[in-house]
């Protein structure tokens, strides 16, 4: 196959040429005369790696409010999206086995359309769970574990923190955070409550910036304390970047994500008519217009380098999703997450590429390569180079459109960008050379999706430094 006459959009630069594929795989990025078997006309369009999302909510078990999306679903919206490798969370029950939660997770997987990859979500430390199984499922290709420092049911105290900073950083995995404190959360919910403030608008102010700010340096300096690289997942605002920012500025393997919705969505989306509020609750919340200029900032300097969707629906019009405790519930009975795959890579390139605020490699570096590279899965995901998987989006950057729920391709009943105006769109997605998307359908069967097992990787290497001459993981004076 060859696509033709594109822009190739890498990391760091863009250029016109040809894309040569073979057998799934970029064979050459060029000027080629000839034909192939399949031509793809790319002319005036850009030709950029396929999203890696490597933060997305499928078909998680649940006794309580479901997910909205299953394997197939869920995998179809990547791919409408332009996304053409997920990472999803084999989410831990209490009393589970994490073996047993992976193998009945990979079942379930069988479906997905484009490929796939699973972070741990540890939510019953035991010491087996976090000293045997976790490290076994890392060495067979798990490198990524997940942790909620808030929410009934799956967060873990500082004492299990600790003891899974131990294990990532022993079994060489990236520890991914969700940071927000959680007493401090149920709390300032109780007195809301109390108060009779309950409507979806409140949720910001029970969710307030500092209870962020506070998670994200709390588990910096334990990470620092046990020299463990981590990930800080969803940063909203502007004091949490302030934090990642000053631990990398000691030299820290901190990193940070954030999402599109931190960039466009406000307090003021929660305050809409009726019960309409509800279909922006998530965690942590929207913050401010400032916020939103911090993090332009933030991803510009390389402060955050990771954008991923966070995609965690639920539906809106159903007691399993928003209204799990009814229309008139309390906002902190409400569900936390939105759908956001298929919109990701459309309203990112929009408020980024189209309005002038970062350019075209900026976009595909924070959307595709530094998402590959953090998760251990680049060059074979997140590049446009020979050898790379051909997982490519074709992209119109002049395709205006009117997002709306139908376009997101997924299995929930709304989406909180629907109205939004996108400037820039995919108009073809391949999959190891495959079209999965065509613009308009998906055209690829379930299961076209593949696992992707992970090798250890550098970036994860701690720096082997420590606030004493103990190593205290390893229990060895180490100066
Ligand atoms: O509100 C959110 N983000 N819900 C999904 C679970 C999580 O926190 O990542
Ligand atoms: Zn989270
Ligand atoms: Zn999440």
């Amino acid at each position: 196959m060859i696509i033709r006459g594109g822009t190739v959009v890498s990391a760091h630069d863009m250029a016109k040429a040809d894309v040569a594929v073979k057998d799934g795989l970029v064979v050459a990025v060029g000027t080629f005369d000839g034909t192939a078997a399949e031509e793809i006309d790319a002319t005036s369009l850009l030709v950029m790696p396929g999203g890696v999302d490597t933060h997305v909510h499928l078909e998680e078990p649940s006794r309580g409010p479901q997910i909205s999306d299953d394997f197939r679903s869920g995998t179809a919206s990547a791919a409408a999206g332009g996304t053409t490798t997920v990472i999803t969370f084999a989410r831990q029950g209490k009393g589970q086995s994490m073996t047993a939660v992976v193998a009945d997770y990979a079942e379930r997987a069988r479906k997905a359309i484009v490929d796939y990859a699973f972070h741990l979500t540890i939510s019953d430390p035991t010491p087996d769970v976090v000293d045997v199984e976790v490290p076994a499922l890392v060495a067979q290709g798990h490198r990524s574990i997940k942790i909620f420092m808030t929410y009934d049911g799956v967060r873990v105290d500082d004492n299990a923190v600790i003891r899974i900073l131990a294990t990532a950083r022993r079994s060489g995995a990236l520890l991914c955070v969700h940071a927000e404190h959680h007493d401090l959360i149920s709390w300032m919910g109780e007195q809301l409550v109390a108060a009779g403030l309950t409507a979806p608008k409140y949720h910001p102010w029970g969710k307030p910036m500092i209870a962020e700010r506070e998670a994200v340096h709390r588990i910096i300096s334990l990470a620092e304390a046990l020299d463990c690289p981590i990930q800080i997942f969803h940063v909203s605002g502007a004091e949490s970047a302030h934090e990642i920012e000053r631990a990398q500025a000691r030299g820290l393997k901190v990193w940070g994500e954030t999402c599109p919705h931190y960039f466009v969505l406000t307090e003021g989306d929660l305050d809409r008519p009726g019960f309409e509020g509800a279909k922006f609750i998530f965690g942590p919340p929207a913050r401010t217009a400032a916020d939103h200029e911090t993090l332009w900032q933030a991803v510009r300097s390389g402060v955050l380098e990771v954008i991923s969707s966070d995609h965690a629906p639920t539906n809106f019009d159903d007691p399993k999703g928003k209204k799990f405790a009814g229309e008139d519930g309390p906002f902190t009975k409400v569900p936390n997450g939105i759908p956001g795959l298929a919109a990701r890579l459309p309203v990112f390139f929009t408020e980024g590429v189209s309005k002038g605020r970062i350019d075209a490699p900026t976009f595909v570096r924070l959307v595709s390569t530094n998402p590959a590279k953090l998760v251990g899965l680049h060059p074979k995901k997140g590049a446009i180079a020979p050898g790379s998987d051909a997982d490519i989006v074709i992209w119109d950057p002049r395709k205006s459109l009117t997002l709306t729920n139908a376009l997101m391709h997924h299995g929930g009943d709304y989406t909180p960008y629907e109205g939004y105006q996108a400037t820039g769109y995919p108009v073809r997605t391949l999959v190891r050379g495959v079209t999965v998307f065509d613009g308009t359908s998906i055209v690829a069967p379930p299961g076209h999706g593949q696992f992707l097992p992970r090798g250890p990787y550098a970036k994860v290497e701690p720096l082997g430094r420590f606030p004493t001459p103990f190593n205290p993981v390893d229990r060895k004076i180490v100066r």
